[in-house]
């Protein structure tokens, strides 16, 4: 299967880092096109995403094809040694796609209409716009499978959209037959005796459109999978033609970073490479963990190979209520953070800024300012960065003895309606487990809870509301093996249907876990915290009856849960009945991981540097503004300034070091 590495290590020639971005130069005179690849080539770019949203461009009325101003850009770009990721324009069709067949516009819950005007205005489950994308993707495909410049295929974009309508309902059915085989076992599933839903025909079926009060959770569950598994179809369909003119080219579809919408670990299987766009906000002082964890998820979905940043902005972006540019340095910072984290293709989203439509605020890599503004400047200088590192660190792997475990399933399962707190946020849990990883310098890896888990010292469960039956005999065989596993509270409430399982929490993991009664939860107000001895828990809390041998390391003090364990153990298999607040389960997390024989990256470095092993070679990343010294553990030469450095280390603000140990 081709890879990222067919294109970031070519037989014969230097590995290197693909650098570069969207390139939308349809929206511009010819005249800018020379200027573009001037300042591509000064600023290092080597790699241009064409096409993203041209299909009003290539197929200006129906069967149309207008391919000529796109030949000459894929030669243009050739002469001047830039590769094209070409994406095929499905995500934006145009207007008169949904003028001639109304059907391919998508419905929302509501019953409305998602006009054209902007993009994404395409329903899933249209067999006109299925049929359209796949015309011109066959053409697209046809056209440029010789030509020398196309390196990638990038799919639609960021797919996200959802349906309601009646085209969704057709091939909801469709799919919940599949699932289900009988309406009897789809009523078993969903529980339907409950208010009365127990459906008798199929036509009565229908997506959870719009309804009184609240809706059946594992109506809504199947919905989310099905939504997911029809956008994959979508994909795939495209996938497949592409890759019938060039299976030599790697396939990919960009991601949105973290988000719950496609099961990320179901998609990546169906990608030769996995690609993200990745937007942490400026602003936030947890944007470097931010940043990081969309590395260490995007590098664990991409089965610990390399991975690819697809999008980032040089600046800021304009869909935040205020939207803040990045300050000198922090650009660059990310961008080495994505490649520390395993990436080795570093991509914007867009080459030159828009001057008009929905996004002429949203900065690019050579923005308003032009070539004498700063953030070109910062595009230039990461290109060099960039140039420097590709042949010393393209290829090469992180590895960690510590994964956490995600499931895009359970996170469908676990949404706020009829749950005991709607401030159970799923994402916020798991940034918070990662924040304490981050902040102890453990390296990391995402796991899905089927995979093989025995190559890790360290498993944690953030939150896995739904836990089917393979996963908890995968955990538990995990543990009696060896392994250390420590979950947090709501670990395996539900099975697959989102039925709560016997017990309020499943017996075998009850046991595993040492409980032997989970009696009532007790969630916690926005403002409320729980004395748990030596730390404080936030959010949640539990009343909770230990199983004789376990032993509670941590109890809640006062209260009604006074002397009841928050954190208990059994064994190597630990359980979290709360939240604790961000140091106590950074202390927590890495007491643990000792004793599981792992951990720090580096010992005794100052707070807001993070330390990332990748291949042999150590990144020192600094999220702050003021300078810093660092203690280092030998000799090491930085490849960005080839400076040498002994005990030492001195970084600025927003420093990055990649440090490479010389005798
Ligand atoms: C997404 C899209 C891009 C652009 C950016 C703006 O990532 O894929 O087309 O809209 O957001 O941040």
């Amino acid at each position: 299967m081709p890879s990222l590495d067919d294109l970031t290590r070519p037989p014969g020639r230097p590995p290197r880092l693909l650098y570069g971005g969207d390139w939308n130069p349809e929206q511009w005179p010819e005249e800018t096109w020379a200027e573009d690849v001037r300042l591509m080539r000064r600023a290092g770019v080597n790699s241009v995403t064409l096409g993203v949203f041209s299909w009003s461009r290539l197929e200006p009325a129906p069967g149309a094809r207008e391919f000529g101003w796109l030949d000459r850009l894929m030669d243009l770009t050739h002469e001047n040694g830039i590769g094209v990721v070409l994406a095929t324009p499905t995500s934006s069709p145009p207007p008169w796609l949904g003028r001639l067949h109304p059907e391919t516009l998508p419905r929302d819950e509501d019953g409305r209409t998602e006009w054209w005007g902007s993009r994404q205005h395409f329903s899933h489950s249209s067999e006109a716009y299925r049929r359209h994308a796949a015309a011109i993707t066959e053409d697209l495909a046809a056209r440029y499978a010789g030509h020398p410049a196309l390196t990638m295929w990038h799919i639609n974009n960021e797919y996200c959209t959802h349906d309601w309508g009646d085209e969704a309902a057709r091939t909801f059915r469709r799919w919940l037959k599949a699932r289900y085989g009988t309406l009897d076992a789809l009523n078993t599933a969903w529980g339907t005796d409950f208010w009365s839903q127990r459906y008798a025909d199929w036509a009565e079926v229908l997506p959870p459109r719009r309804a009184h009060y609240l809706k059946n959770p594992a109506h809504v569950l199947d919905f989310r999978r099905y939504t997911s598994d029809l956008l994959l179809e979508c994909y795939r369909a495209e996938r497949d033609i592409v890759r019938r003119h060039t299976p030599h080219l790697p396939v990919t579809t960009n991601f949105m970073p973290f988000w719950s919408g496609q099961d990320g670990w179901a998609w990546a299987a169906e990608e030769d490479l996995v690609s993200v766009d990745v937007y942490p906000d400026p602003r936030d002082p947890r944007g470097g963990q931010d940043n990081a964890m969309i590395g260490d998820l995007t590098r664990s979905q991409a089965g610990g190979r390399p991975w690819m940043v697809m999008e980032q902005a040089a600046g800021a972006v304009n869909w935040r209520d205020v939207n803040h540019p990045k300050p000198p340095g922090l650009n660059r910072l990310w961008a080495l953070q994505a490649v520390a984290h395993g990436a080795d293709a570093v991509c914007y989203f867009q080459w030159r800024q828009s001057r008009q439509g929905a996004e002429r605020f949203h900065s690019g890599m050579l923005g308003h300012a032009g070539e004498r503004g700063r953030v070109f400047q910062e595009t230039v200088r990461i290109g060099a960065d960039l140039a420097r590192l590709g042949p010393h660190v393209a290829g090469s792997r992180v590895t960690t003895d510590i994964a956490v475990l995600h499931d895009w399933h359970s996170w469908w399962a676990d949404g706020p309606d009829g749950a005991p707190s709607r401030r159970v946020d799923h994402a916020g849990i798991v940034r918070a487990w990662h924040r304490a990883l981050f902040d102890a310098r453990l390296p990391v890896s995402f796991a899905h809870p089927h995979h093989d888990l025995t190559g890790h010292r360290l498993v944690l469960v953030p939150h896995l509301h739904l836990l089917d039956d393979t996963a908890i005999d995968n955990l538990t065989a995990y543990v009696q093996g060896g392994g250390t596993l420590v979950c947090g509270f709501l670990t395996g409430v539900a099975d697959q249907d989102g039925r709560v399982r016997p017990g309020g929490m499943d017996p075998r993991l009850r046991a595993l876990l040492g409980i032997d009664l989970l009696q009532e939860w007790w969630p916690l107000d926005e403002d409320e915290r729980v004395d748990c001895g030596t730390f404080h828990g936030t959010l949640w809390s539990e009343e909770l009856t230990p199983a004789a041998g376990a032993e509670t390391v941590a109890a809640y003090r006062g209260g009604e849960l006074d002397g009841l364990p928050a954190v208990l153990r059994n064994g190597r298999a630990w359980y979290v009945s709360t939240l604790p607040e961000p140091d106590a389960l950074r202390e927590l997390l890495a007491a643990v991981a000792r004793e599981a024989g792992t951990g720090a990256v580096l010992d005794g470095l100052p707070e807001g540097v993070e330390a990332v092993r990748r291949g042999e070679l150590l990144f020192l990343l600094h999220h702050g503004r003021d300078p810093l010294t660092v203690p280092l553990p030998g000799r090491y030469r930085d490849l960005l300034t080839g400076a040498l450095s002994t005990g030492t280390l001195t970084l600025e603000r927003y420093g990055v070091a990649v440090l490479e140990e010389t005798p």
